[in-house]
């Protein structure tokens, strides 16, 4: 089911009671993590339980949002996009995708995209953009991305550069040919100077414990997910311009160097442009 949330109240009762509390789901244990109000005691508890098998999953999640907020300054204010379709977008929290590129660009247009119905619920608080711009939501699920282009427009034009912001959401399309398919469908209906930004958890970086963490949560949580090689989430940036430093762990994708060199988090990284 596609429904969109326009920024003005009344439209629909958010269906809350599409919503579990009985099973823990990604994007309440994410908002736990980081250190969010949005969550119900099973998130917490297996959120809990798996940062004793992996103690750094919070410095994850944090790492992973500075990135965004990173990313985000850097394609508007230095790559002049003004466009995001931002698909995995989690619970509101500090420095939304809007919130950073409004900041720099008030006509920045930005939609939402997530499937989870506690998103959902909460998405008003990402409808605050300004005058000038225009924020929505999209309740939809990634494994359509065509149904998600249909529905973007006219909010986004696609004929003008857009910043596909997808952060720890491949990670939940379990078949990797499947997710490089969704990648390509949405970046082959965006034109040059696009940009597809992408963090992926992996187990090449480190992060003691991740393996039993996942086998941990694909137990007890959902959606399930999965960790990839470097190899393959590059695979996702084939035929696009790799913006330096490449792909890396995110907490070391152009951070202040005046803070020095970053820890790594076992999350890679990366930004590609449409040539
Ligand atoms: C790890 S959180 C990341 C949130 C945010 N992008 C960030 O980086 O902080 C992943 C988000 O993806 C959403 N998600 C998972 N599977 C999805 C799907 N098939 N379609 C849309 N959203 C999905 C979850 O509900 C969750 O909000």
């Amino acid at each position: 089911m596609m429904g969109r949330l326009a920024p003005h109240p009344g439209r629909g009762a958010l269906m809350n009671h599409r919503i579990r509390t009985d099973v823990a789901h990604n994007a309440r244990v994410w908002n736990h993590w980081l250190h969010g109000k949005d969550n119900y005691p099973v998130d917490r508890a297996v959120g809990d339980h798996i940062t004793g098998l992996y103690p750094s999953i919070g410095d994850v999640a944090r790492a992973d949002r500075a990135f965004l907020g990173r990313v985000v300054t850097h394609l508007t204010a230095e790559r002049g996009i003004r466009q995001f379709l931002d698909i995995g977008t989690g619970l509101p929290t500090a420095e939304n995708t809007h919130e950073v590129a409004q900041r720099i660009a008030p006509d920045t247009r930005i939609v939402y995209v997530d499937n989870d119905p506690i998103v959902l619920a909460h998405a008003r608080a990402l409808l605050t953009g300004s005058a000038e711009g225009v924020t929505e939501y999209l309740d939809a699920d990634a494994h359509d991305p065509q149904g998600i282009l249909r529905a973007v427009e006219p909010t986004l034009d696609l004929r003008q550069p857009v910043a596909v912001v997808m952060l720890g959401i491949l990670n939940f399309v379990l078949d990797t040919d499947e997710a490089r398919t969704i990648v390509r469908t949405l970046m082959d209906a965006v034109p040059s100077g696009s940009a597809l930004v992408v963090t992926h958890p992996t187990l090449e970086l480190g992060g003691e414990g991740n393996e039993e963490a996942m086998a941990f949560w694909n137990e007890n949580a959902t959606p399930p997910i999965t960790a990839r090689t470097g190899a393959e989430i590059a695979s996702f940036l084939d035929g696009l311009e790799i913006q330096e430093p490449g792909l890396v762990s995110c907490s070391r994708w152009r951070h202040d160097p005046s803070e020095g060199e970053p820890p790594l988090v076992a999350q890679y990284g990366a930004v590609g442009f449409k040539p």
